[in-house]
């Protein structure tokens, strides 16, 4: 594998540069094998939870729309469930710039500051802090006719006061909602 990948390292190298200059292409070699194996490795825990397995009772949907507004105000959680899908539809028609949707869970507590922070973060980080430790479980922000899911271990909402919300700007005084835990 590392063969082949510094193979193609050396012919990018060398299509990049026209051939003039063949020096670098050692110290480039490492660089493509990197990038090509970093994003393997850090999707593979993500892949493991699929919703698609998992009991009706451990999943939800939830749905949006333009007159920014969720179906519901508290998403429930039967400690039977392993690990828990949040679908979030978006049935409305506007962009997700202007009426960007998605689910963040996070403590009660935490809330307000996440939502701020989110602000700063601005649309191209889908309205969050970049690893936000605060968040639970987020699912991506999308506009109209868009759907997303998050899956996550459902225990880590066992114990404690914790909330849902939309971080688009403006939003989550609105769409907002409570975790209730089923034991
Ligand atoms: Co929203």
């Amino acid at each position: 594998m590392k063969t082949y990948l510094a193979l193609i390292a050396t012919a990018l190298t060398l299509s990049a540069c026209g051939g003039s200059e063949s020096a670098p292409a050692s110290n480039t070699q490492t660089t493509p094998s990197t990038t090509v194996s970093a994003p393997a490795a850090s999707s593979a825990p993500v892949a493991a939870l699929s919703a698609d397995a998992l009991p009706a009772e451990c999943k939800v949907d939830v749905v949006s729309d333009d007159a920014m507004k969720f179906d519901t105000k508290e998403i429930s959680i039967k400690s039977s469930c392993t690990d828990f899908a949040i679908t979030l539809k978006h049935i409305g028609k506007m962009p997700k710039a202007a009426m960007g949707h998605n689910i963040v869970i996070t403590a009660a507590a935490d809330k307000a500051a996440v939502v701020a922070d989110g602000v700063e973060a601005k649309l191209d980080n889908d309205y969050l802090k970049p690893n936000d430790s605060r968040v639970i479980a987020a699912t991506k922000l999308i506009g109209g006719g868009e759907s997303d899911t998050v899956v996550f271990k459902a225990d880590k909402l066992k114990n404690g006061e914790f909330e849902f919300f939309c971080s688009f700007p403006g939003h989550s005084s609105i769409m907002s909602g409570k975790i209730k835990w089923l034991d």
